[in-house]
């Protein structure tokens, strides 16, 4: 549905979980249709991507800023994750999204907490191989979002690609009343796929990594040239990536999009994923290579 109700001039911010369920029932009361993206802050093109998405087809538009403890593992980056409320608020509010809705941790996981949602198989693969506690956070955190926040449409980005095909796996599974809407990747002008973590970067490793997204542009290349072994295709991505200093390969993945089953020969619609870490950054990047 388009907007058409009068819009408040700034954002209303919101912390307590009470507060954001009381806000979504009266919206659902009054009928207006409520889109969600959540997220963890320090927010970029991507994210007003799914913002702009969310706020030309629903009444009222609720973003999260929520850095979620549980889906980091002992040794990541949750402290040192960037964290810039201010600025946050003002982009959000700039874009004209409605309600933002930033709990602390103590609100979302009070003492003596203990319940965590899984979503089996698909999530033990790529990512979920070498950060086994990430999709579990993930699902739990989302769930207790959709609860407290009852979103008719929630926007999520195609650079975890195997995120999103987690959280539509929730969805299905659990027989949630939310549609999730897929948004295209987006990238910096240099081909960098945008994250939070770029900013982690330096120049020089910055420029190593540009290697993600062009070691994925010349397998794509390759594959419309003919090869089709994936072997061949994972080995030239190897070596684009092995030629720059300080770039350590987590996974190269080619695998179907949807089972994240690894394919020995390139045929049917195929997910190229990666995850490689540059300097202190752990990056992932991926591409689909269409039916042909
Ligand atoms: O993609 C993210 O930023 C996070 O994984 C999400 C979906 C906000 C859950 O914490």
């Amino acid at each position: 549905m388009i907007r058409t109700e009068n819009r408040q001039e700034t954002i209303t911010r919101v912390s307590s979980i009470a507060e954001m369920k009381g806000i979504s029932a009266s919206l659902l009361k009054q009928n207006l249709t409520i889109g969600f993206v959540p997220t963890m802050g320090c927010l970029h093109e991507g994210h007003l991507k799914l913002i702009k998405r969310s706020l030309e087809s629903c009444d009222r538009t609720v973003v999260s800023i929520f850095v979620n403890p549980t889906q980091f593992g002992p040794n990541e980056d949750l402290d040192s994750y960037p964290r810039e409320l201010d600025s946050d608020i003002g982009k959000l509010e700039a874009a004209g999204v409605d309600i933002l809705f930033h709990p602390t941790v103590e609100e979302m996981y009070p003492a003596g907490y203990k319940t965590y949602v899984e979503v089996q198989n698909i999530s033990e693969h790529l990512c979920g191989k070498s950060r086994p506690d990430l999709f579990k956070g993930v699902t739990t955190v989302v769930l207790k979002l959709f609860n407290i926040v009852r979103p008719h449409n929630a926007f999520f980005g195609e650079k975890d690609w195997q995120q999103l095909a987690v959280i539509e796996a929730l969805v299905k599974d659990l027989n949630l009343d939310v549609a999730i809407i897929r948004v295209p990747l987006v990238r910096e002008s240099d081909g960098l796929a945008m994250s939070s973590r770029n900013r982690y970067l330096s120049s020089q490793e910055r420029q190593t990594a540009l290697s993600l997204s062009q070691s994925l542009k010349e397998a794509q290349d390759n594959i419309r040239r003919g090869t089709t072994s994936a072997k061949a295709i994972s080995d030239s991505i190897r070596q684009c990536l092995a030629e720059k200093e300080a770039c350590e390969i987590d996974y190269i993945s080619i695998c179907d999009p949807e089972s994240f089953k690894e394919k020995e020969q390139i045929r049917g619609r195929t997910l190229i994923a990666l995850a490689v870490k540059v300097g202190p950054s752990r990056l992932i990047d991926n591409c689909i290579i269409e039916e042909f």
